[in-house]
């Protein structure tokens, strides 16, 4: 069953990145309308290439970074109506213990839990205040760990950036129980190296057809954040394909 996002307000925050433009594009090809904070100034690049119609439920919010809280709560509390919320942002980093500065942790923790964590609790707010469309309550909220989060033995070399995605894990997890009575479904998804062009670049030798592709990995989080979900929550899906 394909999902269908007709006339739901959706946020995904990391529009401007490899996966969350993915998610974009798939959002507005569902009727979905998009609400994307962003902490830079640019509007999101996937605008151009998109037709009047789908142009008009594209609603860019520059200069709202998804890491402050006062943003973040001034932001979704300016929605609309509120469906689902789709957390996209993330760092990286490759470095031994011994190498991880404070502030590095610092970084990481920002983009891979702070941020899905104060968007989750305003999301949150949002649906239990009004639910989706009308309803009594209810929601979505999807969020983006990563393979070495489920697998974090696998984070050798890379801990803090591991520690950063298994709390997200963590958080997943316990709201998925803790909104669940509310109808509130909080589900995230854990990529494997995905198919990016940042990857691409960095990894030119490697057999990119076995990375998952993020057109794929965002079709597997629409589902979980349709309202076609009905039953799942607590999930973090490894989207791995052949890797
Ligand atoms: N790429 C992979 O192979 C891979 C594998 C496993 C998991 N993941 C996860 O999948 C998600 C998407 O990855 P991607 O490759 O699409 O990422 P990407 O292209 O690097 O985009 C990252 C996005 O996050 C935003 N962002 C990063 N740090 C931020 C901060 N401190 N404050 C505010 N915004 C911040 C960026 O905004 P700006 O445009 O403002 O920089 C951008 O929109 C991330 O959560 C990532 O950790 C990726």
């Amino acid at each position: 069953m394909n999902p269908d996002f007709t006339g739901r307000h959706v946020v995904v925050t990391g529009a401007t990145g490899a996966l969350g433009s993915a998610v974009v594009q798939a959002l507005l090809a569902s009727g979905a309308t998009c609400h994307l904070p962003s902490r830079g100034t640019e509007a999101f690049e996937g605008l151009a290439s998109l037709g009047a119609l789908q142009r008009t439920r594209v609603h860019p919010a520059a200069g709202v970074d998804p890491t402050d809280e006062g943003a973040v709560t001034a932001f979704y509390a300016g929605l609309p109506g509120l469906w689902a919320s789709i957390h996209c942002i993330g760092g990286f980093a490759m470095a031994a213990l011994t190498e991880t500065g404070a502030a590095d942790l610092d970084r990481l923790m920002q983009a891979n839990f702070r941020s899905p964590f104060l968007c989750s609790r305003e999301a949150a707010r949002r649906m239990l205040r009004e639910g989706g469309r009308g309803e009594p309550s209810g929601g979505r909220i999807v969020g983006v760990a990563a393979r070495t989060g489920l697998e974090p033995r696998g984070g050798a070399g890379m801990a803090a950036y591991t520690a950063s995605k298994a709390a997200l894990v963590g958080l997943t997890q316990a709201l998925g129980e803790e909104l669940a009575p509310a109808g509130i479904l909080v589900n995230a998804v854990a990529p494997s190296l995905m198919d990016t062009p940042a990857n691409r670049k960095a990894m030119p030798q490697a057999d990119h057809s076995r990375w998952p592709r993020v057109e794929d990995v965002a079709a597997t989080i629409l589902w979980l954040a349709s309202p076609q979900n009905v039953l799942v929550r607590g999930a973090v899906v490894p989207v791995y394909g052949r890797s």
